[in-house]
């Protein structure tokens, strides 16, 4: 990947979600042109460059369309709405917001992990509060999903050092795959367990599993199976990379085992020391 047309991309981006920050505190002083200049530099991207590019281009697109659109309604219309139709636009644009953000952190994320840049950085603490706070966080997408979300954290976990913010994300993807690919009616699972002088944590579910033929690709850049279990939210195929590049930058290891009788099982491993 051409890392000198990705910061052109992030940089068309970061304009633009600055832009949506000045609508959302309705500072009419927005100039849509300049939107209207950006919009025109990525169908640009999106038509000269190679196959990732035009996938990566298309990916924001569709987020950008939606900020777009609310904050034109917004500009236009304010007058004539009701607080709850103002809020749910302005929802609207921070979704999608926060969508674009992560698109671009991940992208920025890979970068480093293929440049040989990406650092973490560890402090002394304790894993297994870590877990529980990420499981409580996605406690409230799994109800809404009608899944059951279940931590075992080993109490008996040592504290030791890690990265509490890079640990967090590695956390969120395996949790947010989980959840994704697991139909309503199903479950996941956390388990934490201290093994000689290595933590494991397994992330397993109920769901659709990952057929062995996609198995070896599984932590690839890009890679989607074709069997999305009629998941329509896509995302961007990063996330198990940088998961993977993060798990590895502790001196760690991940990989994948079937859950039986059915779906998906991720365990990583960290060592103590
Ligand atoms: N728990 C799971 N069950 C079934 N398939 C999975 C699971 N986790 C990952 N996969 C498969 O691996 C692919 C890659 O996962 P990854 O997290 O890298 O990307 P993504 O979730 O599609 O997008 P992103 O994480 O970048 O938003 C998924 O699209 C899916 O096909
Ligand atoms: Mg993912």
């Amino acid at each position: 990947m051409n890392v000198q047309i990705i910061l052109n991309i992030l940089v068309i981006v970061e304009s633009l979600l600055l832009l949506v920050i000045s609508i959302t505190l309705f500072r009419k002083t927005s100039d849509f042109k300049k939107l209207k200049k950006y919009e025109e530099a990525l169908i640009m991207f999106q038509a000269n460059q190679n196959d990732v590019i035009p996938m990566l281009v298309h990916e924001l697109r569709a987020p950008l369309s939606v900020v777009k659109g609310a904050s034109d309604l917004l500009l236009k219309s304010t007058d004539e709405m009701n607080a709850d139709q103002v809020r749910d636009l302005l929802a609207q644009i921070k979704s999608s917001s926060e969508g674009l953000l992560k698109m671009v952190g991940d992208i920025l994320d890979v970068s480093k992990m293929e440049g040989g840049k990406f650092q973490i950085s560890k402090v002394f603490g304790s894993l297994g509060g870590l877990l529980k706070e990420e499981c409580a966080y996605f406690e409230s997408l799994a109800r809404v999903k009608e899944v059951s979300l279940s931590c075992a954290t080993g109490e008996n976990i040592p504290e030791f050092s890690f990265d509490p913010e890079r640990v967090k994300q590695v956390m969120s993807n395996l949790l947010s795959n989980a959840i994704k690919f697991t139909p309503k009616g199903g479950s996941v699972e956390v388990i934490a367990r201290h093994v000689d002088r290595i933590v494991e944590v397994v992330v397993e579910d109920t769901g659709i599993g990952v057929p062995e033929k996609d198995q070896p690709k599984l932590f690839h850049k890009f890679f989607q199976a074709g069997n999305q279990g009629g998941v329509t939210q896509k995302g961007t195929g990063l996330g198990l990379v940088i998961t993977k590049g993060i798990v590895e930058a502790h001196g760690g290891k991940i990989w994948y085992e079937d859950n039986k009788p059915k779906g998906a099982k991720f365990i990583f491993a960290l060592p103590l020391k």
